[in-house]
């Protein structure tokens, strides 16, 4: 099941001397429990691109799709509940509220939507990212690494469609990084997840069932041909057991 999907996606900055095509048309899929890495060079267009999937910023033109619906048709106030419910995000920096301990930093989105947490499932999403003796703390008090489990905690709450995570493990150190990535990946597989993660950092990348490729806007499969636009994927990869199989190289 296809759960995020761009069709002819532009994003231009500027215009005449100053223009800047940060995305050139960019038709990607993704299918439901997918962990899709897009890697490129500064400027490429990573950031842009992952704010379009969020609909924090409009295209100028192309629509995204996520969950069957189209973010751009929505009115301001629908897209913010939209995005509220069905995509969590996880930025470079935490984004932790400080006053805050560490339950209710993971429990606040849902609060903030007026819900209920399913209290199984946090006690689930806890354990698996090892946060259980760390509950009453403030995030002054944690590493980064801990800080950025509970930011992963708190984009998986409320069983958003994506999870959209910029440079997840930038501010954090190699043996780190790699924790914070094994447990992006055992969270995806676990609970059906479906993330696009952007990185630069090309190790960090082979850990995702399947890497894009993004250069001067343009988009293309990992290992395919520059210019390619579309990174389809293959029929195989519907389920995601396969994916993380079949596409690492
Ligand atoms: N608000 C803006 N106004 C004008 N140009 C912009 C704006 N935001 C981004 N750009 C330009 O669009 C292009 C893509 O930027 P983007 O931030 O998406 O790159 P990136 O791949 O995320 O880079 P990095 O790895 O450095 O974070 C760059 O040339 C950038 O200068
Ligand atoms: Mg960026």
């Amino acid at each position: 099941m296809t759960i995020l999907e761009t069709h002819h996606l532009r994003k231009i900055y500027g215009a005449g001397e100053t223009e800047v095509r940060a995305l050139d048309g960019v038709d990607l899929s993704v299918e439901k429990g997918e962990f899709v890495a897009v890697v490129g060079t500064s400027g490429s267009g990573k950031s842009t691109l992952l704010h379009m999937l969020g609909g924090l910023d409009h295209p100028t033109s192309g629509t995204v799709t996520v969950d069957g619906r189209d973010l751009f048709s929505l009115k301001d106030e629908a897209l913010t509940i939209f995005r509220r419910r069905k995509i969590g995000f996880v930025f470079q920096s935490y984004n932790l509220v400080p006053v805050l301990n560490v339950r209710e930093n993971i429990v606040l989105p849902i609060q903030l939507d007026g819900g209920k947490p399913d209290e199984s499932y946090v006690g689930e999403i806890i354990e698996t990212l090892g946060l259980g003796s760390k509950l009453q703390n403030l995030p002054g008090n944690l590493s980064g690494g801990q800080q950025q489990r509970v930011a992963i905690a708190r984009a998986l709450v409320s069983k958003p469609a994506i999870i959209l995570a910029d440079e997840p493990t930038g501010n954090l150190d190699s043996v780190t990084s790699q924790d914070v990535m094994g447990l992006l990946k055992v969270t995806s597989e676990k609970f059906t997840q479906t993330i696009v993660m952007i990185t630069h950092n090309e190790e960090i990348a082979q850990m995702a069932d399947r890497i894009v490729r993004i250069e001067d806007g343009r988009i293309f499969p990992s290992g395919g041909t520059p210019g390619t636009v579309c990174a389809i994927p293959s029929p195989e990869r519907n389920t995601p057991q396969s994916s993380s199989r079949d596409t690492r190289g």
